[in-house]
């Protein structure tokens, strides 16, 4: 009996083992996969390149997937969204492919032309400079064939998390997609976990079958023996095994983990959220119409860590002659006549755990505030536009290119990236992700 004992537990190994190489090896591939896949490029969007490609060439879309995937995800979803640039789906449509060659070569070449839908869509995405490609001509069809390609797909399949206003249920991808590359491998560990419990029970009902026939055979049994042979299969056995109880444990663990890593993704998402301030106060019409710079009243934003809401005597350089007598305009005198600040209502407000610096982004990241806070210029009241959400703050780390170009502080780290990584030099790569850079 001893013996067969022995026998059965080395059978354990096998799943064991199994579930390991499944599980490390998911492991070793998700950050790879998270840097093309939350760009815009799921999965999905494969499917789209192989079948509805509306008569194009297979070839040629795939070829331009890799070129797109290769150089545009940073900036650039297939889909509606904005990442960087503006969001290419139909972009076939809107523009000719005449005019689509061009500005991918030689973009601020076709601004300087002063095409007039060049300049639009310049100044729309605050002037900043779309980089220029050598790609050759028929790179460049691939390129929009693989576009064309993608928008004739379900637009959810493709898009990339949005950091648009459109919508509240947006936020909640976001919540999960973001998170998707770690919930993702949450879920196929489950998965994995079900399988191997599935294979262990086989291989335990086999082992037992094999063990009672060979026992059958045998002619001197004691009295104990005997009686195990003749017992039917008893399920409270089953759960009595340490292997299974372990088992069933791992799935309770794993479970618990996927559903609090989704509610930790949801906290205190607010993505919209525009409360009434207690002055009509419009940044339409003041960074807009007026185009006074962000960083006139907001004084702190390119220099510490939080931007400042300016007080009533910035809005005195020019109110105490500007619309003195509107009623707007004297609730600015009443605050200052009584010595009382505005108390204007706040917007946009992170949990204490998580530390977010402005001018670490701004001045040194280079990231325009449009990109975080949507178009304000055109915003009569101020809405939260981003979901605020970690996952969106790491998605954004995972496909931002970390601006090194005349840093000599980088010159070197971009070099052992390239030695050790395909992916491009994001701010993931330095250490962007880690929980303590974030969290005190
Ligand atoms: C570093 C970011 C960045 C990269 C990389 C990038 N783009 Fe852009 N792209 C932009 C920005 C920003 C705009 C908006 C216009 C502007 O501000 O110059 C834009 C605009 C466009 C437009 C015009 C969209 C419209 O609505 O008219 C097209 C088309 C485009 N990009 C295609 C591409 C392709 C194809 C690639 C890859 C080969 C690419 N871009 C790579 C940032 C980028
Ligand atoms: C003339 C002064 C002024 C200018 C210029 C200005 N702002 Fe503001 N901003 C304010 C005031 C006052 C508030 C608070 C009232 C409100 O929320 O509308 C504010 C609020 C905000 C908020 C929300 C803050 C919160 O409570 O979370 C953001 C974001 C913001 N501004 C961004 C910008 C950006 C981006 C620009 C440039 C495109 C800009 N502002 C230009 C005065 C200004
Ligand atoms: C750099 C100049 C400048 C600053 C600073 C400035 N404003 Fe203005 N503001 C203007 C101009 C210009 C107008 C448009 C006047 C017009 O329509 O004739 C305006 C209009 C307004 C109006 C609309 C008044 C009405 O009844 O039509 C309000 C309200 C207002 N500003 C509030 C503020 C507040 C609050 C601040 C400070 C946070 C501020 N402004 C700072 C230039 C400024
Ligand atoms: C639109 C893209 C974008 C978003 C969204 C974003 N970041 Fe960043 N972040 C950057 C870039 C780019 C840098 C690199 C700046 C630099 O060159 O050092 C950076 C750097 C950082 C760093 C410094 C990392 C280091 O290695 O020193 C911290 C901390 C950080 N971000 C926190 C946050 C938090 C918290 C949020 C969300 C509330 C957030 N970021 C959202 C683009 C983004
Ligand atoms: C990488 C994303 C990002 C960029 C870029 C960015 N902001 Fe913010 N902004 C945030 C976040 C996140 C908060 C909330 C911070 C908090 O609650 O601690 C915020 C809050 C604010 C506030 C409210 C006051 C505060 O500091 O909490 C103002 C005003 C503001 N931003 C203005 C700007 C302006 C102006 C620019 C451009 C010069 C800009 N932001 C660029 C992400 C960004
Ligand atoms: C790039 C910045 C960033 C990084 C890196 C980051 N976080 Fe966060 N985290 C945030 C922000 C921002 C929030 C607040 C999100 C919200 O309110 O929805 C947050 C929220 C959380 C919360 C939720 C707390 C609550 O309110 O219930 C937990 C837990 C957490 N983070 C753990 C981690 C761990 C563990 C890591 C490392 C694996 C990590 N974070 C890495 C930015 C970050």
């Amino acid at each position: 009996m001893i013996s067969c004992k022995k026998r059965a537990k080395y059978t354990f190994l096998l799943p064991f083992l199994l579930l390991f190489f499944v599980v490390s090896s998911a492991f070793a591939q998700a950050p790879e996969q998270s840097q093309t896949g939350t760009a815009g490029v799921t999965p999905g969007a494969e499917a789209p390149a192989a079948g509805g490609g509306g008569g194009a060439d297979a070839a040629l879309i795939e070829n331009g997937q890799t070129l797109f995937k290769n150089n545009c995800t940073q900036c650039h979803s297939v889909g509606t969204d904005v990442v960087v640039g503006p969001g290419l789906r139909d972009v076939h449509k809107r523009r000719s492919e005449a005019w689509l060659i061009k500005w991918i070569k030689n973009s601020s070449a076709l601004i300087q032309s002063g095409d007039k839908d060049a300049v639009a869509v310049f100044n729309e995405y605050s002037k900043q400079q779309m980089p220029s490609f050598a790609f050759s001509d028929d790179e460049l069809k691939s390129i929009i064939a693989y576009i064309e390609s993608a928008s004739a797909a379900p637009e959810n399949v493709q898009s990339a998390p949005s950091a648009g206003p459109e919508g509240a249920k947006a936020g909640e991808n976001v919540g999960t997609d973001a998170l998707g590359s770690v919930g993702g491998y949450v879920d196929l560990l489950l998965v994995v976990l079900v399988v191997v419990l599935i294979v262990l029970v086989i291989t335990l009902l086999i082992i037992a079958s094999v063990l009672k026939n060979y026992l059958k055979g045998k002619e001197d049994l004691t009295g104990a023996e005997q009686e195990m042979l003749e017992r039917r299969t008893n399920f409270a056995n089953i759960y009595k095994s340490k292997a299974v109880r372990v088992i069933v444990g791992l799935i309770v663990v794993v479970v618990l983990v996927d559903i609090s890593i989704d509610k930790v993704m949801g906290v205190g998402i607010q993505q919209g959220y525009a409360p009434r301030q207690p002055i009509a106060f419009s940044h339409k019409l003041h960074a807009g119409d007026h185009q006074i710079n962000c960083n006139y009243c907001h004084t702190s934003v390119y220099k510490s860590a939080s931007a400042n809401i300016p007080s009533a005597n910035i809005c005195m350089n020019c109110h105490s002659q500007i619309k003195k007598e509107s009623a707007e305009i004297q609730k600015i005198y009443r605050a200052i006549e009584n010595n009382k600040p505005i108390e204007w209502v706040r917007v946009h407000n992170l949990p204490d755990l998580a530390y977010f610096n402005h001018s670490q982004h701004t001045k040194v990241g280079g990231v325009e505030c449009q990109t975080c806070h949507g178009p304000i210029e055109t915003m009569e009241v101020v809405g939260q536009y981003s979901p605020l959400t970690m996952g969106w703050c790491i998605d954004c780390h995972r496909n931002t290119p970390l601006n090194t170009e005349g840093n000599a502080y980088y010159d070197n780290l971009v070099k052992l990236h390239e030695k050790q990584s395909k992916g491009a030099f994001v701010v993931a790569s330095q250490g962007g992700t880690e929980c303590s850079k974030c969290h005190y």
